[in-house]
């Protein structure tokens, strides 16, 4: 029988619903919220971090659709709807895209509809996994996505939520090795080695009181998951200066969020 709350936890604070939160939305409780204010407090830069792991999002996608011809899009750990989300971009793009959705919190399903307003011509779904399951994932994904062609995999601020570094490099490899030669994988990641000591604190703060409990990498422990792949320039930075458009030079602020985009050649 349903408790009529579909899953959502509201006494703890869950992050995709910070995360909500912190850019900005209206999909979060008091618990979020509160939790939210005091890593901000603790770690300030957090909302300009939420905002430029969104805006690489949209980056990152305007380059693999139009510049690299993709068409297809596997975005794990989607996240609450907000705007621009991958599909929007996409479709805007190519309205034929193929985009799969994949998040394991009850509220961003409650939400998936949201996530589900695809192009007559393209496609959406919504798939509630866990990303520590890519075989489930892969599996669920051929229903619409055609792994004989390639697909952009689209990792942001997730594998962060894997804390054990080889678990994430085995998800991150099963992925690779499931899409062809062409395809693309993107992913964001926190790391210390921009943030400093309030970054730890936070986090340290958050796996207290928050879930999931999450980690921070090294830009040595990413490059470490894409071995073998292509980098494409300039690297892994911190996201907000993976090819930032439109601003002055000097305008760009390093943020404690790394961001890469490689090619499987
Ligand atoms: C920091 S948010 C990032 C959202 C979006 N990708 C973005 O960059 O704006 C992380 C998302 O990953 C989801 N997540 C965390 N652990 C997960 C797991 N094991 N499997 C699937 N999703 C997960 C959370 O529910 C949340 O929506």
């Amino acid at each position: 029988m349903s408790d009529g709350t579909g899953g959502v936890d509201t006494t703890v604070a869950h992050n995709a619903r910070v995360w909500n939160h912190w850019l900005g939305g209206k999909d979060n409780y008091a618990v979020d919220r509160e939790a939210g204010a005091v890593v901000q407090e603790m770690f300030p830069s957090i909302v300009e971090v939420a905002r430029a792991d969104r805006a690489f999002l949209g980056r990152v996608l305007r380059h693999l659709a139009g510049h690299e011809g993709l068409r297809q899009f596997l975005d794990i750990g989607t996240g609450l709807p907000t705007s621009s989300n991958t599909h929007e971009v996409a479709q805007g793009i190519a309205p034929e895209s193929r985009i799969v959705y994949v998040d394991n919190d009850p509220l961003v399903l409650a939400h998936a509809r949201g996530l589900l307003t695809s192009t007559p011509a393209g496609r959406t779904e919504y798939l509630d996994a866990d990303a520590r399951d890519p075989a489930a994932i892969l599996r669920a994904a051929a229903g619409t996505l055609d792994f004989e062609r390639p697909v952009g995999v689209m990792l942001l601020g997730v594998l962060n939520f894997i804390l054990d570094t080889d678990e994430a490099a085995r998800v991150v490899a099963a992925l690779v090795d499931a899409v062809p030669s062409g395809s693309f994988v993107a992913v964001t990641h926190p790391t210390l080695e921009l943030g400093g000591e309030a970054n730890a604190k936070a986090m340290a703060f958050w796996n207290e009181n928050a879930t999931p409990p999450i980690t921070a990498r090294s830009h040595a422990e990413l490059a470490g998951f894409l071995e073998g792949l292509e980098l494409l320039e300039p690297g892994i930075v911190p996201c907000s200066r993976w090819r930032p458009d439109g601003v002055e030079v000097g305008a760009v602020a390093d943020v404690p969020q790394f961001g890469v985009v490689a090619r499987k050649p």
